[in-house]
């Protein structure tokens, strides 16, 4: 029987090949025409500890990683301990043996492929292949589509060599040969599609990256940190192809404030960072506002505080996002759910920094930069573009002058007559140093005025459902594809109940919160957070007062754990 949804984790130590095993069975599948999403977790050392990758493949569309899996596959003993709870009646279980570091005492009801992986891989001539070994079985036991499969082998390691590849080649048949060797108790292969869909698989990090470029990218510049260090990679592999430039620099201070200055000299700019990094940046991101000069600033969130848990998932950053910075500081602050978004809203922030001339945050987070999705094939045409509004030259210059809907045309450097000063200090509005206090209730007025218009003109939020309902699900990132999933179980046991969908998280859109808050007898906010930081801002600012639904184990939620608090509340 061909399951639609299939879920397929493998686990076991980094260094022993974990990640590229997973990330090839979505690569096929999605090959293959199969919508995918995947979630990875893996330790902060280069070698050791445990790593994991879930790959889950539908022949529908996908908005999470799912509850669990359907079939596991254990490297070693760490693996199968952590995930034995997991292992329930009807599951399928792959492992390393006879020969690997342990043997398990598999739970009733379980389907085990016990394959000696460790031991094909020694006759095969070498422990590296044992990923491959433990590829071909999942591939012969389960349907992951076996021709793509060895071209997309071949392709991955062609830069290590033509007898690498051979290697995994012949160990990827042998994984084949060994599972093929034993009966397939269990119902379940990886569905095939009916229909071609136009799409692409992306990361979440590839998907910002993308963004930018889309949305005119002149000017990157980063520290590399776990987890945003793949958007520099991803800038780094086609910036330079259309004329921009990128600099590695040695801090967070030092990325910001390039951004700043590329940004004064008239070009789109950004840097990419995690929350360490953003710490660091909060004396530059009231420079931008201060100085009224267009930034992106994009947040790969991971565990905090301090160093924390840089692997793993939390959206923990939502305080430092809105306030991180000294005095009264504005910025804009979106945050993303999907791949699909990581496009979209990147492109969003461009527009949103050129339009307000100030610092704007994108908010991502580690389950979303390593998970790859199927989203339609992006066309960048589709993508409305807006720039800085500029000095026409007509009047004498004020760099600051207070118009309208107090955003000032900005003259590039080196335009004639537009000579001005963008200082932190605060200025008057030809840009002169004035420390005044009518000047600073009037400029501070002015920065702060400009960004009343966001909310007006940027659509905010998405309501799932209409009318009134018992219970509103209120979501964040990439919690809300999990909301989705749980929503959709719920209605269909005919429980009811709305979800709530912010993307722009400050300035908030109070009258959509409250609107949503009036429809629903109770709210609650579901966040990987230990403070509830969402919560408190609904409660600061609107007449919300939802429960706080939190977790931060590094994990996100599940749609199962979504649905369980539901019922819970609606008891
Ligand atoms: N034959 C040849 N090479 C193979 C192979 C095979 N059968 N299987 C895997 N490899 C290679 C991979 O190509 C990869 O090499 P590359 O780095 O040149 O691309 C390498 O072995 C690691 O394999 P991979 O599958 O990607 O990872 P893994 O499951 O073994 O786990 C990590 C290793 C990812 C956990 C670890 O290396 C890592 O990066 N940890 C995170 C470090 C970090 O970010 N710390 C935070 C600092 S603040």
């Amino acid at each position: 029987m061909d399951k639609n949804d299939l879920i397929i984790r493998v686990a076991g130590e980094g260094g022993e090949g974990v990640i590229s095993t997973g990330d090839l069975i979505t690569q096929a599948c999605a090959r293959a025409g199969l919508e995918v999403y995947t979630f990875k977790t893996f330790p902060a050392e280069i070698k050791g500890g445990y790593a994991m990758y879930q790959s889950r493949a539908s022949t529908e569309p996908l908005y999470n990683q799912g509850d669990t899996f359907d079939v596991l596959c254990a490297f070693n003993g760490q693996a199968y301990d952590l995930n034995r709870s997991r292992l329930l009646p009807g599951t399928a279980f792959v492992y390393d043996g006879p020969g690997g570091d342990f043997e398990p005492d598999v739970p009733p009801g379980v389907h085990a492929y016990p394959i000696p992986m460790t031991v094909a891989a020694k006759e095969l001539g070498g422990i590296r292949v044992k990923n491959m070994i433990a590829l071909g079985a999942l591939s012969q036991l389960f349907n992951v589509p076996d021709l793509p499969l060895q071209e997309i082998i071949t392709a991955k390691f062609a830069k290590k060599g033509p007898e690498v590849v051979e290697k995994n080649l012949t160990a990827f048949a042998r994984g084949r040969e060994l599972a093929a060797a034993l009966p397939k108790t269990d119902p379940w292969k990886i569905g095939v599609p009916t229909k071609k869909s136009d799409s692409i698989v992306l990361s979440g990090n590839d998907a910002v990256g993308l963004g930018a470029i889309i949305a005119g990218l002149d000017f990157f510049a980063a520290y590399p940190i776990t987890p945003a260090t793949e958007i520099a990679r991803y800038v780094a592999r086609h910036l330079p192809k259309r004329g921009g430039t990128l600099i590695q620099a040695e801090d967070e201070i030092a990325s910001i404030s390039q951004v700043l200055g590329a940004s004064f000299a008239g070009k789109k700019a950004m840097t990419a960072t995690s929350g360490p990094g953003l710490a660091l940046m909060g004396e530059m991101l009231g420079m931008s506002f201060m100085s009224e000069t267009p930034s992106v600033v994009v947040n790969v969130q991971r565990g905090g505080p301090s160093t924390g848990l840089p692997t793993k998932h939390e959206q923990s950053d939502l305080f430092l996002s809105i306030f991180g910075s000294h005095g009264d500081c504005g910025r804009i602050v979106l945050s993303v759910e999907g791949v699909e978004d990581c496009i979209g809203l990147t492109v969003e922030a461009f527009n949103l920094a050129e339009t307000y001339q100030c610092p704007v945050l994108l908010l991502s987070d580690g389950s979303l930069a390593f998970s790859t999705q199927t989203i339609p094939y992006p066309d960048p045409a589709s993508y409305k573009l807006v720039s800085r509004k500029r000095w026409d030259g007509k009047k004498a210059y004020q760099r600051y002058a207070i118009t309208d809907d107090f955003i000032s045309p900005m003259a590039d450097p080196g335009t004639p007559g537009g000579m001005h000063i963008a200082t932190g200090l605060e200025h008057d509005q030809a840009g002169e140093p004035s420390y005044t206090a009518a000047n600073h209730e009037a400029m501070q007025a002015k920065r702060f005025r400009k960004l009343d218009a966001v909310v007006k003109n940027f659509a905010p939020v998405e309501v799932d459902g209409e009318g009134e309902s018992d219970l509103g699900i209120i979501a964040w990132g990439s919690t809300i594809g999990v909301v989705r999933e749980a929503i959709a179980r719920l209605r269909a046991e005919g429980v009811s109940v709305k979800g709530f969908y912010p993307k722009l998280m400050w300035p908030m859109p109070v009258e959509q919160y409250e609107a949503f808050g009036a429809s629903c007898r109770k709210t609650v906010v579901a966040e990987v957070n230990f403070l509830g930081q969402l919560a408190h801002f609904i409660r600061a600012e609107t007449n919300l007062r939802p429960e706080s639904y939190t977790i931060c184990g590094g994990l996100p939620f599940t749609p199962a754990m979504i649905v369980g608090k539901a019922k819970e509340m609606l008891k």
